[in-house]
């Protein structure tokens, strides 16, 4: 059986005083959360802080972005071994923000993921369609090129080390989620894409949901058979609702 992952993306968000509350909220409420897997992935420069808050409790921590390159001349980048050196276990990868302001392509995300294993983080690969795409009708082809761009050049394997997370980009920040059957459909999608190349794969991989999730519908879109978790934005910013949706993981 798959363990539920319900991770925080803080994105730009908090400051060191806000950060620091979030994390004593989340410290003193995760007891009551067991079975699934929890995290949070902060903006960097509160990575640190972030690892001295959650030593030693049962929530992880990562970033939400890492350079393709191990080292040298890339101002302003972060290296996978620098996120490691502050024990990270996740990062995000391809997030839709980063496609479409960052220009980051297919290409590049397969090459971060590479980057994130070869340290031995946990890379949580974005991946989902526009409204345009969606209207368009090739919701399916846009989530399916952006998976294959991962297989392709990571293999399928190393895919599986990591985790994705189904994200419509129309239903991020928007308040609109995606229905449970509208998001069960692509995660089923997307497990058979797994399947196609590793059916050991697409059983033991993690799918995530992530568009305005919520403690209001977290528990319906995770009773669906193929949603393992959630991404969550928003709600990931505040300790209750955060706490909620990572109890409404548990199995
Ligand atoms: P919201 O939960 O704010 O919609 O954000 C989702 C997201 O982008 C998580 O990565």
């Amino acid at each position: 059986m798959r363990q539920p992952l319900v991770a925080g993306n803080w994105k730009m968000n908090g400051s060191r005083a806000s950060v620091s509350e979030l994390l004593g909220g989340l410290k003193s409420g995760i007891g009551a959360v067991n079975t699934a897997e929890v995290a949070v992935c902060a903006p960097f420069i509160y990575i640190p802080d972030t690892q001295m808050q959650l030593d030693g409790t049962a929530i992880k921590w990562g970033g939400q972005d890492v350079s393709t390159h191990e080292s040298g001349a890339y101002t302003g980048e972060i290296s996978a071994q620098m996120l490691t050196d502050f024990a990270c276990h996740f990062v995000i990868i391809g997030h839709s923000e980063r496609r479409a302001y960052h220009g980051e392509s297919d290409a590049l995300v397969a090459e971060k993921f590479t980057a994130a294993r070869a340290a031995g983080l946990v890379p949580i690969l974005c991946v989902g369609e526009t409204l345009d795409e969606r209207e368009r009708g090739v919701t399916e082809q846009v989530v399916a090129r952006q998976l294959d761009a991962v297989i392709e050049h990571c293999g399928i394997d190393l895919v599986g080390e990591g985790v994705v997370a189904y994200e419509p980009v129309w239903a991020i920040g928007t308040g609109k989620t995606a229905s449970p059957e509208q998001a069960q459909e692509v995660h089923a999608f997307i497990r058979g894409r797994l399947a196609a190349n590793s059916q050991a794969v697409a059983d033991a991989t993690r799918v995530l949901y992530g568009g305005s999730m919520n403690p209001k519908n977290a528990a319906e879109l995770m009773a669906q058979p193929d949603i393992d978790g959630g991404l969550i934005g928003g709600a990931s910013l505040k300790a209750d609702d955060f706490l909620a949706v990572c109890k409404a993981a548990n199995r």
